[in-house]
């Protein structure tokens, strides 16, 4: 979908980022002319997200997300970028231009549209004679007509071609079909389902719409589970198995769970409130995404190692959004499915009412690591335990935890509480520390914190910043320079950030991160805003941008040189038998 310009620039304008990011985040005073908060996109303790007034952008200094208001809203909202137009034009209650659809968005709705063909289709499996594998299965598992309904469950045939025929004769072709994960193209011949022998959960998300599928293998084998790959409607890490069911709960908590099929026998024994990360553990995006439909989440992952390992971490995660957690003890079972099933749904609610808060659950995990008889160990629990009572951000809730772990390790209160407010200071100034440290030399981070954007030649990629930087906050620049060419960037990510920017100054075009959000991926916008946030002199700008560009040039020549020489060597071991 393509807006004008004159519609983007003044709906940023309308949105100030300040007033936009506070929605979400708390924004601490000013240090500089930026703003610091928690960063939303990672778990931390420790402010390392900044806002800029006078620049209009956000930058994270651990995460390195970053970008302007409406790449913001994309990132929090989970929003495409003419959702978040949207979005944002109804927040400062401006009407939406008339859009012409654009090729994305049409070949998105197609793909949905497929996606939902293949759900009916594989739903339909199930009451056919092939399906009767799928139909043991499932009732060897307790999964009844009217959840397989509910959940839209369905069987893949175990055929090389029965959805892919299926699908052609519904109008779509290969390349749709592969684009959307549903097929997969041989190495010799043609294409060939990639869901074979199956039991079928639909991904569906909130909205309603069939995203992708996650496929359960009969009974034992390996892969025990395939998901659709990432495509243009399905990213696992902003989406949870059964959000579309529970969203509609009204229990007033949501039950996170390990698996799908433990979420599927959960909702069945009534408790319909249940979710499972996608074979993830569980993200900042899923997190956020619960924290729209809910105040508290009850954690009910697997009773084993890993799952107390993802519990731990899913707390921390969901805690900085202030979402209340409690987590689930089970015993005499491995998952939520098992107990269910062993002990019935009345077991399984009792357990849910005695789950315990978050802090009490890691306290008594501690306590089973350390025998308190033992003075070492006891002094070893207390300092574990006031620490971990030191993170909690309200100094009430301190004082309780912090007497309970007095009683806990028979000491007295008073030094408890004593020793929790020392540690609490030591974090806060250590945390001012760093942040002070950021500030101070930001070229510190010279790498993009994206690995897939690791320059090869760091002396060169720092002059195509410059060159980046420069030209973003002065196109008019360009008119005196003798600009480099996009290939003669070593970084190609910079190089197509440039190639961008330099079209678009050359079409008399804004230039903002605004008017290049639509055509910039979230981790270049980010490469983009990170750049911008190295300080830069405009007021040499003619000088600096032709020093930069000499740069570029020198870099490349000596580049060419050496794979000159490279070849040279190569040559030479050939037909002279050379070492070197
Ligand atoms: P589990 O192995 O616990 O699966 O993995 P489950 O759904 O509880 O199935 P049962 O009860 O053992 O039959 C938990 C989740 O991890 C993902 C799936 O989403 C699964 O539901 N997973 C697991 C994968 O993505 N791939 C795998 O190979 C295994
Ligand atoms: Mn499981």
């Amino acid at each position: 979908m393509k807006y004008p310009e004159k519609f983007i620039t003044e709906l940023v304008e309308r949105n100030d980022i300040v007033d936009v990011v506070s929605g979400y985040v708390r924004l601490g005073k000013k240090s500089g002319s930026n703003m610091f908060g928690l960063c939303p996109f990672h778990s931390e303790k420790t402010p390392s997200f900044s806002v800029s007034p006078d620049k209009q952008i956000y930058h994270c200094f651990g995460c390195g997300k970053g970008g302007g208001v409406i790449n913001f809203i994309m990132e929090i909202e989970n929003l495409s970028f003419p959702e978040a137009v949207e979005f944002l034009a109804r927040r400062a209650g401006m009407p939406l231009p008339e859009q012409e659809n654009d090729a994305e968005s049409r070949k998105r709705a197609r793909m949905l549209a497929l996606n939902r063909d293949a759900a009916r289709f594989f739903y339909e499996q199930l009451s056919t004679p092939a399906g009767q594998a799928a139909r043991d299965y499932m009732a060897r598992r307790r999964i009844g007509p009217a959840t397989a309904k509910n959940f839209g469950i369905g069987f893949a045939p175990d055929s090389w071609d029965s959805l892919r025929n299926a699908m052609k004769a519904r109008g779509y072709n290969d390349f749709e079909m592969a684009d959307a994960g549903l097929v997969r193209r041989g190495k010799t011949s043609g294409f060939y389902d990639t869901f074979r022998g199956r039991l079928m959960f639909p991904v569906i998300d909130v909205r309603g719409n069939v995203i992708g599928f996650s496929g359960r293998i009969l009974g034992d084998g390996e892969p025990k589970y395939m998901n659709s790959p990432e495509t243009l409607v399905f990213n696992k890490s902003r989406n949870l198995f059964a959000l579309n069911l529970a969203k509609k709960s009204k229990s007033g908590y949501i039950i996170l769970a390990e698996g799908n099929i433990d979420v599927v026998s959960l909702h069945q024994a009534g408790f319909d409130s249940a979710v499972a990360s996608l074979g993830t553990s569980l993200t900042a995006e899923q997190a956020r995404l619960l924290s729209r439909y809910t105040k508290e989440v009850i954690i009910a992952y697997d009773n084993d190692g890993a799952g107390i390992k993802a519990a731990q971490r899913a707390i921390g995660i969901l805690e900085r959004l202030d979402i209340k957690v409690r987590v689930l003890r089970m015993s005499g079972a491995k998952d939520p499915d098992e107990f269910i099933r062993l002990r019935g749904p009345d077991a399984f609610r009792n357990l849910l009412e005695a789950s315990e808060d978050q802090m009490d659950y890691r306290l008594r995990n501690l306590l089973e690591q350390y025998d308190l008889g033992i003075d070492e160990q006891k002094v070893g629990f207390l300092k574990e335990a006031t620490n971990l009572v030191a993170e909690c951000s309200n100094r009430m809730e301190r004082q309780v935890y912090a007497m309970r772990v007095a009683a806990l390790a028979g000491i007295a209160q008073e030094a408890v509480v004593k020793e929790v407010e020392r540690r609490r200071a030591q974090k806060y100034r250590a945390a001012q520390k760093a942040a002070e440290r950021r500030q101070a030399s930001p070229e510190q981070e010279l790498q993009p914190k994206e690995r897939e954007l690791r320059y090869d030649d760091p002396g060169s990629a720092a002059a195509e910043e410059g060159v980046i930087r420069l030209l973003f906050m002065d196109p008019a620049l360009a008119k005196r320079a003798a600009l480099p060419a996009q290939e003669d960037f070593s970084a190609p990510a910079l190089g197509r950030i440039y190639g961008i920017l330099r079209g678009k100054i050359e079409r008399g075009e804004t230039v903002s991160t605004a008017t290049l959000g639509g055509e910039l991926s979230g981790e270049e916008m980010s490469l983009l805003v990170r750049v911008l946030q190295k300080p830069e002199l405009l007021s040499r700008g003619e000088q600096a941008l032709a020093d930069y560009i000499r740069k570029i040039q020198e870099h490349k020549e000596s580049r060419r040189e050496g794979t000159d020489l490279l070849q040279l060597q190569k040559k030479l071991k050939e037909t002279k038998g050379y070492r070197g």
